[in-house]
């Protein structure tokens, strides 16, 4: 192994450290920053997500309300919740846990969430701010990306940074955050020919797509840093990554692990953004 591993467990025990001493100066002023997670049917994959959201803001001393629903709950009575979670002041975060049952209109429902409490960052108005570089809510899994780098003290300026995937939630903000950072961006996608040829030429490639083995050693240039989004099963049930990790960790020479590289750092900063909204709402500086 070449490669040195971003360890996104320790990384995030750090800033939920860091977060944890903010919730409690926020409290010492009467204010608790409160998050609401709604969950609709009963996808397990969903349970176990939402879960340890509620963790999260129990060991940094947020308030969390968990609303589940059945499946069944039609789409009214979904956007009736969002409403009522927006006119609560106790919350300060809203998140309605994706994928919603095929009767109910995702998109409708992330609109319905007021852009001050979207700490998903998913509404238009936040994917508007992140393009025109406006202060809003960015998505947290791209945005723990960017904390990888920067705890890495990797200098983006001037680099070509490759990004596998062009989904709303992961590939087109990572790609505005990195140009936002001032490097040379490319998206490729499963339109793309000759993906090697692109990501060969990079100095940083995300990988973001949930396919396995997506990006192999031959694929990478040596020293590049490699950042894996993915999270898929193999024949053996085992979590992996979009990334063949054995093969990569040789030629890399930064990359993350699956488990325990960019799934921690999604929830993490899904706690940074709740803080900085109630911050935002008690006026205190963005720290
Ligand atoms: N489902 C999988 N990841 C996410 C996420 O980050 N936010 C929401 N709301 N749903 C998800």
């Amino acid at each position: 192994m070449t490669a040195q591993l971003i360890d996104g467990n320790a990384l995030s025990r750090q800033l939920r450290a860091d977060v944890a001493q903010r919730v409690q100066a926020l409290r010492n002023r009467g204010l608790t920053p409160g998050l609401a997670v709604i969950l609709v049917g009963d996808n397990p994959a969903s349970q176990v997500y939402v879960r340890n959201k509620v963790k999260a803001c129990e060991d940094t001393g947020m308030h969390s309300v968990l609303e589940t629903w059945p499946a069944t709950l039609s789409e009214a009575e979904l956007l009736a919740r969002v409403q009522a979670m927006n006119n609560d002041p106790t919350i300060h975060g809203i998140l309605v846990q994706l994928p919603l049952p095929a009767h109910i209109d995702a998109q409708k429902v992330i609109e319905a969430i007021s852009p001050a409490k979207d700490v998903d960052g998913f509404h238009v108005a936040s994917a508007g701010a992140l393009m025109t570089g406006l202060p809003g809510f960015w998505p947290c899994t791209p945005h723990g990306c960017m904390k990888m780098l920067e705890h890495i003290g990797y200098e983006l300026r001037g680099k070509h940074a490759v990004v596998i995937g062009r989904s709303n939630i992961v590939g087109k903000p990572m790609a505005l955050m990195l140009l936002q950072a001032n490097a040379t961006v490319t998206v490729c996608h499963s339109g793309t020919k000759d993906l090697a040829a692109f990501t060969r030429q990079a100095d940083v490639v995300v990988a973001a797509v949930g396919k396995r083995n997506v990006l192999t050693a031959d694929m990478v240039k040596p020293g590049a840093v490699v950042i894996d989004v993915g999270m898929n099963r193999n024949e053996a049930g085992k979590l992996c990554g979009d990334v063949d990790f054995d093969g990569v960790k040789d030629v890399a020479g930064w990359i993350t692990p699956v488990p325990g590289g960019v799934g921690p750092m999604t929830i993490t900063m899904l706690m940074v953004n709740t803080l900085d909204s109630a911050e935002r709402q008690a006026g205190v500086q963005a720290g």
